[in-house]
C-alpha cells in the first residue's frame, strides 16, 4: 500500500505494527457500500442498526453514503472486556425497544472474527421478525470464524491480527486513528 502523510503519527504510532487501511482507502471503500446498500433498497425505508462500540466511525461515515431515507438504532453489544479475543458469550446492555417486526434491518458491525458476536446478534434480531434481515460489516477476519456466519457486505478482508482504529479498540483505546492498523503483540499479550 502506497505510504502517505497519516495525520496521526505521534505517541499513538509506537503501539502500531502496521497500517493496514489507509483513510483514503476506507473512505473509497465506505463509498461504495454505501452505494450499494442504496441501489439494493431503493423505495425501502431500511432500518439500520450500529453495533456499539466498535461500529461508531464506520456507522457514522456509511450513513452518510446511504440515499434512502433510512432509520438509525444502536445496541450496545460486548464480549471482550479488556482482553483480545472473545470470551463466546455475548452481552446486549440493553432491552431491544424500537420496532423490528417487518422491517428491512441492516446490522452494522465493525469486525466479524470468531462469529460469535454476530451470530447471536442474528439469532436475537431474527426472533422479533423483521421482513430482511442483513449484515454490513466493515472487516472480515476469516481466519479465526467458529462459528460460520455469511454476510452480505464487506468492507475488507483482514489478516489474523489484532487491529484497531477507526473505532476498532484494544482495551478502550487507539478508536480514535482515522485509519486501521496492527496492534505491536507486545501490546496486547
Ligand atoms: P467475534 O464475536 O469474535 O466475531 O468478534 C466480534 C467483535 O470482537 C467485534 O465486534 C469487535 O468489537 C471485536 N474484535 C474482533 N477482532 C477485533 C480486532 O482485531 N480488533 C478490535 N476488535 C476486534
Ligand atoms: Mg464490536
Amino acid at each position: 500500500m502506497a505510504p502517505e502523510r497519516e495525520r496521526i503519527n505521534g505517541v499513538i504510532k509506537e503501539d502500531l505494527k502496521e497500517i493496514l487501511f489507509s483513510e483514503e482507502l476506507i473512505k473509497h471503500r465506505v463509498a461504495e457500500l454505501g452505494a450499494q446498500i442504496s441501489g439494493d433498497y431503493a423505495g425501502k425505508i431500511p432500518l439500520l442498526i450500529g453495533v456499539l462500540s466498535g461500529s461508531f466511525i464506520f456507522f457514522a461515515d456509511i450513513l452518510r453514503f446511504i440515499d434512502l431515507k433510512c432509520e438509525v438504532r444502536f445496541l450496545m453489544v460486548s464480549s471482550y472486556g479488556l482482553s483480545s479475543s472473545t470470551k463466546g458469550s455475548v452481552n446486549i446492555a440493553a432491552e431491544i425497544d424500537f420496532e423490528i417486526a417487518g422491517r428491512d434491518v441492516i446490522i452494522v458491525e465493525d469486525i466479524l472474527d470468531s462469529g460469535v458476536t454476530i451470530s447471536a446478534l442474528r439469532d436475537v434480531i431474527t426472533k422479533y421478525v423483521p421482513s430482511s434481515l442483513r449484515i454490513c460489516v466493515l472487516l472480515d477476519k476469516p481466519a479465526r470464524r467458529q462459528i460460520p456466519v455469511e454476510v452480505d457486505y464487506v468492507g475488507f478482508q483482514c489478516p489474523d491480527e489484532f487491529l484497531v482504529g477507526y473505532g476498532l479498540d484494544y482495551a478502550e483505546r487507539y478508536r480514535n486513528l482515522p485509519y486501521i492498523a496492527s496492534l505491536k503483540p507486545e501490546v496486547y499479550s
